[in-house]
């Protein structure tokens, strides 16, 4: 939270927007990345592994305290300003419920939050896979927490933006997102145990390599529902394991031997939805391994695997995503490619040599048009550093 640098300010050109808007200059600016999952899909809120990082696409906030007791914040995406009192904080299934959900969590806690105006800008796309919700959850506890001047500690911030999303929006997601987007790290991969919270940073071989995400253009309509579905069926199955075993608490710990055994005494659906989870947590364990040594190939192979596991047994991708996946994979360079996100449209990741990068833009995008009509859009990446702010 050092002062910001000339640099900064050259990117930050939501300063000069607010003061436009509001007439008074902002006092702090946020810059909070979005998320891209490397590998470990579904597996979050099954108590198991994931392997995040944060990207080079960002949600800029900039914002003053106006001694009030209402916010008022602007979206430059939505080209829109909403106003609330803190005493009426209301879902509304509107963008500013993460505004709000954000900021009751901060005050059902005892944080001292008061009235502000904020805007908010930056170069996130919303609603495709890349975790806007969560980034913009977490610019909001950074602004007010820099705004009011007071520390939260990292995995309390997390949990906090996450109630926000559970309680307050209504989605009942893992801690990934948040997660990621507090704690990215330049150059590295997160590893990270989402039953004991406990992460490593793995470093990811940058100089030869780069992540290149592919945005289908497919909104990720059925998301949020078939998102819960997959829960509940997932509940279906660790009930039954831990109806064998008491012990197995979740369905990280069925390990496959159990799982093929079983494979009678289960509902065909759920027991491919328990083969996803048990498979992808291996396969992210596994994934972290090849990159130590580091085995690019085996990694990639290990994406490659990780998207037909989402396609087939958790059935959480669409045929624009498979497509992408299928005309990826046949670019000479590229190690692995998958969907990443929770699926129905939204992007895929793809582990690309960097000699590769215009021809796979050139390939994959004219194939994938001709083939459906949509222009994918194309995001070169490695990964970034998590959430920061200033004081201006
Ligand atoms: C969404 C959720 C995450 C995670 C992924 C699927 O992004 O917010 O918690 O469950 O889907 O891996």
């Amino acid at each position: 939270m050092t002062g910001i640098t000339q640099t900064l300010k050259q990117e930050f050109s939501e300063i000069a927007a607010f003061r436009k808007l509001f007439g008074a200059a902002p006092e702090v600016a946020v810059r909070s990345p979005a998320r891209v999952n490397i590998i470990g899909e579904h597996t979050d809120y099954n108590d198991g592994f994931v392997f995040p990082a944060a990207i080079n696409r960002s949600i800029r906030m900039v914002a003053r305290p106006d001694g009030s007791q209402r916010v008022e914040v602007y979206s430059a995406n939505f080209r829109e300003k909403v106003e609330f009192g803190l005493d009426d904080l209301r879902r509304t299934r509107h963008w500013s419920d993460y505004v709000k959900g954000t900021v009751k969590e901060l005050i059902d806690r005892d944080y001292p939050v008061k009235g502000f105006k904020a805007l908010i800008g930056g170069d996130l796309p919303i609603a495709s896979g890349l975790s806007s919700s969560a980034s913009l959850e977490m610019a909001v506890s950074e602004t007010c927490a820099l705004l009011f001047g007071f520390e939260i500690e990292p995995w309390e911030q997390i949990k906090l933006c996450r109630r926000a999303e559970n309680h307050f929006v209504g989605v009942n997601c893992g801690i990934m997102d948040q997660f990621s987007i507090r704690m990215g790290l330049k150059g590295h991969g997160l590893f990270l145990d989402c039953r004991s919270l406990e992460y490593e940073a793995v470093p990811i071989p940058v100089d030869e390599l780069v992540f290149i995400i592919a945005d289908s253009q497919v909104e990720r309509g059925l998301a949020a529902t078939e998102y819960h579905a997959r829960q509940k069926q997932c509940e279906r199955g660790r009930h039954y394991f831990s109806s064998i075993n008491k012990n197995l608490r979740s369905l990280r710990d069925v390990g496959e031997d159990l799982l093929i055994v079983n494979r009678e005494n289960l509902d065909p659906v759920i027991w491919r939805r328990c083969r996803h989870v048990i498979t992808e947590n291996r396969r992210v364990q596994r994934a972290v391994e090849a990159l130590k040594k580091p085995d690019m190939a085996l990694f990639g192979e290990l994406m490659n695997t990780s998207h037909e596991s989402c396609k087939v047994d958790y059935e959480v991708s669409c045929h624009e995503l498979d497509l992408l996946v299928d005309m990826a994979r046949k670019v000479p360079g590229v190690l692995g490619a998958r969907m990443t996100g929770a699926g129905f449209g939204g992007c895929t990741i793809n582990l690309v040599a960097r000699n590769r990068i215009e021809e796979f833009q050139q390939k994959v995008g004219s194939l994938y048009r001709s083939t459906t009509g949509l222009t994918p859009k194309f995001i070169i990446t490695e990964p970034e550093d998590g959430v920061r702010s200033w004081k201006l």
